[in-house]
């Protein structure tokens, strides 16, 4: 409402003002009608601002006043979180309208196209609008960008970064300035999400993501996993190895593992977490920061098989350097599969490991050229084993799976284990038997 009568406002007074305007420019031009005119431009200027300033204030606080009711009903609601958890009821509902608040904070900066096909998407399937608010913060301060996510009105909340001041970078980094400033953005924006909007968890998606049909469904889902589970830190939406050839999209889009490696990419985390990481963020190149063993602490993330989430921005800041080769090729999950229907406890620690730990031991030992050839059956899982760096990267590259390394950790490994699909064969490729741990000095 008060919205409405800000608009109305801002309307009036500029019919008024052009009005004015009109008068004094059916005059002949003197040098006091000039400066008048100026005076005018200046002051809609300044009005402008004000009203863009306090139409920010006023969705903030609708904001905050939404969150208020939600964490009334959360807390009035008998269905608690562990319910969640295990819920294997079939007969309710989607329960993924009810249930806390987990804001979607999508990360802007110049990029007007992009942020609309972003934010499309994220509308297109978001469930609530209570329960998933969409906080776009943008950087940069680009003017069609910022009109562009306006034009989406109260779907979407717009806060901007206040610092476009120049970022100091030493001189050897300077072709690197980018990354200190996305590093600034994200520090300023998650405080601005777990500070002022006193959220308790946050989805973070780029302004380059598509998402999947169940996007919100997933995290839904997985967030008592990661709220119960303190050897998790993170649930992603990202496969590094999700290329349409590497996973199993016909029958795997239910399948949900645990990692070692950090992918980001859209990607939730816990306000905990925040409090933890945020005083000491860095100041650039937040993510491999993120991947370090200081921070990553032995923690986990929870990935899918089939990506919910694809990257179409191949110009960035790092400027495509794996676009063409692989992120370009990631698969994004197209069926909606109902994770909160299900029973997702396997993925806490103490079940997953077992599991998996047989699971692997008990898979027939192979070779690449096993694996390769078609003579494996289908339906069975095989096991290949690597033994050092270069064994690792020569498999990797042969299979077309990502063969980096960050902090000695290989893309969507867990206790060194790549695990695949290819040419129909689920495929752990493993370390030997005696591993002791990542080695950082592997990259
Ligand atoms: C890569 C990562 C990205 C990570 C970034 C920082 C991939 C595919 N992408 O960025 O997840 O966050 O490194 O290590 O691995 N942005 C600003 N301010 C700026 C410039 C950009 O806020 O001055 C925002 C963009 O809107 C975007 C994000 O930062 O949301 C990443 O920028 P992008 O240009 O897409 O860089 P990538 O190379 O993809
Ligand atoms: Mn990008």
């Amino acid at each position: 409402m008060r919205k409405k009568q800000i608009l109305l406002l801002k309307v009036g007074v500029v019919i008024w003002l052009c009005m004015v305007y009109a008068l004094f420019i059916h005059k002949p031009a003197t040098s006091s009608n000039i400066q008048i005119s100026q005076t005018i431009n200046q002051q809609l200027d300044k009005l402008e601002e004000e009203l863009n300033g306090q139409s920010q204030f006023y969705n903030g606080l609708l904001e905050k006043l939404r969150i208020l009711r939600r964490h009334q009903e959360t807390h009035m609601s008998s269905d608690s979180l562990a319910e969640g958890l295990t819920s294997q009821d079939n007969s309710k509902g989607s329960t993924v309208q009810a249930g806390p608040i987990l804001p979607v904070l999508l990360i802007a900066c110049n990029r007007e196209a992009a942020v609309r096909r972003s934010l499309d998407l994220l509308l297109k399937y978001r469930p609530s609008q209570d329960r998933f608010p969409i906080i776009v913060s943008q950087d940069c301060g680009h003017r069609p960008t910022r009109e562009a996510i306006e034009s989406y009105g109260d779907k979407v909340v717009l806060i901007q970064q206040p610092d476009l001041s120049d970022i100091e970078v030493p001189l050897k980094e300077r072709k690197f300035k980018g990354y200190f400033l996305i590093a600034r953005h994200y520090k300023w924006a998650l405080n601005q999400v777990f500070q002022k909007y006193n959220h308790e968890a946050v989805i973070i998606v780029e302004d380059d993501l598509d998402v999947a049909p169940d996007f919100f469904e997933y995290f839904s889902a997985t967030y008592p996993v990661l709220q119960s589970d303190p050897t998790l830190w993170c649930v992603s939406a990202w496969n590094d190895n999700g290329k349409a050839n590497l996973v199993d999209v016909k029958n795997g889009s239910t399948i949900l593992y645990r990692t070692d490696f950090f992918p980001g990419l859209g990607w939730m985390m816990t306000k905990e977490l925040w409090d933890e990481l945020g005083p000491k963020w860095p100041r650039s190149y937040w993510d491999d920061w993120v991947r370090a063993p200081e921070q990553r602490a032995d923690r986990a993330c929870i990935r899918p098989e089939v990506s919910r989430t694809r990257t179409f921005g191949k110009k960035g800041v790092s400027n495509g350097l794996f676009y063409e080769k692989y992120l370009k090729q990631i698969h994004l999950n197209d069926v909606s599969v109902q994770f909160s229907k299900m029973n997702l406890s396997y993925l806490l620690k103490e079940q997953y490991d077992p599991v998996f730990e047989r699971q692997v031991q008990s898979s027939q030992v192979v070779t690449l050229n096993d694996v390769r050839s078609d003579r494996l059956a289908k339906g069975n899982t095989y096991r290949i084993i690597y033994h050092t760096k270069d064994n690792y990267k020569k498999i990797t590259k042969a299979l077309g799976l990502m063969d980096d390394f960050k902090a000695g950790v290989p893309r969507t490994g867990y206790k060194g284990v790549i695990t695949f699909f290819y040419g129909g064969l689920r495929i752990f490729l493993s370390p030997g038997n005696n591993w002791k741990g990542y080695n950082p000095s592997w990259s």
